[in-house]
């Protein structure tokens, strides 16, 4: 069992989380274009807050989240109604290197990819999934002192923004901008967080087709 699985029933208990997608549902809403046909992949969802903000914008929702606990959480909410009727639940890690034959028009992910080791294959496989001029919404913490989840924590202390700006064009991604969204406090302290915004270049440009070939 996960430390998410553990947290997982109680998650929705911290009116700070609930706050906060509040918040970045806002961002979103505010960056990127959304209509009733918006297919959303929510990755690393928990328990889909993201997901239930965004729910009156969107078309079809996948939440998709390895952690067993979260994903019955979500499964919950679609039975009760608070997200649509047809909202899947996905078991997907990315990390893996096996990515799902569907295409969506935004993926959005908070506070995820900081757990996740290596995120080369991860951003490679968003850029998959995502139709040509979809939408990557990504809300993480700034470099931080390693304070946010203390000594033994495999993942990254928060990112550098430029450095994952970088990451983002090499995995095929055009228009990055990333900007402050919210402050996520914890035991007296303040981490920003940042929204990056992408869009999924279409694969002929990141070729490079359409150039005149060297003679
Ligand atoms: C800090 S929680 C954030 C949950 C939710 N996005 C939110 O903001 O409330 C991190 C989530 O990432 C999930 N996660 C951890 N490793 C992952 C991976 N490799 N791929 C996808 N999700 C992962 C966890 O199961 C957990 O639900």
């Amino acid at each position: 069992m996960s430390v998410f699985d553990e947290k997982a029933a109680t998650w929705d208990d911290d009116p700070t989380k609930l706050e906060r997608a509040r918040v970045v549902a806002e961002a979103v809403r505010a960056a990127v274009p959304l209509t009733p046909t918006t297919r959303l992949l929510e990755y690393g969802a928990g328990t889909a807050q993201l997901s239930q903000e965004l729910s009156g914008d969107v078309g079809p929702i996948t939440a998709a989240d390895p952690s067993e606990g979260m994903r019955e959480v979500v499964a919950a909410k679609v039975t009760d109604g608070r997200l649509p009727e047809g909202t899947r639940v996905w078991d997907l890690d990315l990390a893996g290197g096996e990515v799902p034959q569907e295409r969506f028009d935004l993926v959005a992910s908070v506070l995820t990819l900081h757990h996740i080791h290596e995120l080369e294959p991860v951003l490679r496989a968003f850029a998959t999934l995502l139709e040509d001029g979809g939408h990557l919404c990504v809300v993480d913490l700034v470099a931080e002192d390693g304070s946010f989840h203390g000594e033994d924590f495999a993942g990254h202390h928060g990112f550098d923004t430029d450095d994952l700006t970088r990451q983002l064009s090499e995995a095929g991604f055009a228009d990055v901008d990333v900007r402050h969204v919210h402050d996520l406090e914890k035991k007296g302290r303040s981490y920003p967080l940042f929204l990056a915004t992408a869009t999924r270049e279409p694969a002929s440009e990141a070729r490079g087709d359409g150039e005149e070939p060297a003679s």
